[in-house]
């Protein structure tokens, strides 16, 4: 993946003290890192503000998530930002979201297309109010023949859908005769997964230190590296991203098998 070592020099400069760029091999950045976003609310009630403005503040970090995978030169930055279990928060709460995810995708547009970043949406999209949808769609249309880096977004996303809906598309390619069953195996059933065609993450980062998978990409995730830090989403920074790479590389991955040098 192509990386301009000048301008990430730049944006690493002022290290602190526990890390810098030079920490990092560059030869062995991860492909696809994955984010849970996870703190918004937490970091916004902790400063007596309303959840909503944790959301806010998240957009910030999220951008430099973007800018920070760009300048590392990563293949693949996906990051769950609705999952199929957050209908059930207050009414206000998810139509600030939609409404968030859909200024912020329009206003995002111009860094997506000077940094060359293909978009991409994992989950069932249909069930958006209609603004949101057609931001994406529109979204999608307009970065479609960047040839960058993928940023992918989970919304109303959720890994038990997802697997039952790739089993549901196979099962009726049977039905009708098209395929066999005994030509169901990984390979096509990964096809019809959201992720279709991407690789696998290399790392996982959750925020705000909780310990769960909370029904995201179940299946991608099976030797994916984890990584966990206290630290609330709005507070994330491209340092923190460092120190999850950092973390990552210091990992012996075999992948079930075992280290032959
Ligand atoms: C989790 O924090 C965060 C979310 C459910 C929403 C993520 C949204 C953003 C980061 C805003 C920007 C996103 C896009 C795609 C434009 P939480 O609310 O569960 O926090 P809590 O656990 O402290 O309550």
């Amino acid at each position: 993946m192509f990386r301009d070592l000048d301008k990430l020099r730049a944006y690493y400069a002022d290290a602190p003290e526990d890390i810098r760029l030079e920490d990092i091999d560059l030869e062995r950045v991860p492909s696809h890192v994955s984010i849970i976003m996870d703190g918004n609310g937490r970091w916004a009630t902790a400063r007596g503000l309303d959840r909503s403005q944790g959301h806010v503040a998240g957009v910030d970090s999220l951008r430099e998530a973007v800018t920070t995978s760009v300048r590392l030169g990563l293949d693949v930055l996906s990051v769950y930002a609705f999952s199929t279990e957050n209908w059930r928060r207050p009414q206000r709460e998810v139509d600030l979201l939609m409404h968030l995810f859909a200024t912020t995708l329009v206003n995002e547009l111009p860094l997506f297309h000077q940094e060359n970043v293909r978009l991409r949406f994992f989950g069932d999209l249909t069930a958006l109010p209609e603004q949101t949808r057609l931001v994406f769609q529109r979204g999608l249309d307009e970065t479609a023949d960047h040839t960058g880096m993928v940023f992918a977004l989970a919304v109303n996303y959720g890994s038990r859908a997802e697997i039952a809906r790739a089993a549901r598309i196979v099962a009726e390619r049977v039905a009708a005769g098209e395929i066999s069953p005994n030509e169901v195996d990984e390979s096509l059933l990964e096809k019809n997964l959201y992720t279709a065609g991407l690789p696998d993450p290399d790392l996982l980062i959750r925020t705000s230190g909780e310990l769960r998978l909370s029904n995201y990409l179940l299946w991608q995730l099976a030797y994916t590296e984890f990584y966990v830090t206290d630290t609330l989403w709005p507070d994330f920074s491209r340092w923190d991203f460092l120190r999850a790479i950092a973390s990552f590389q210091g990992r012996s991955r075999r992948f079930g098998g075992v280290v032959t040098s």
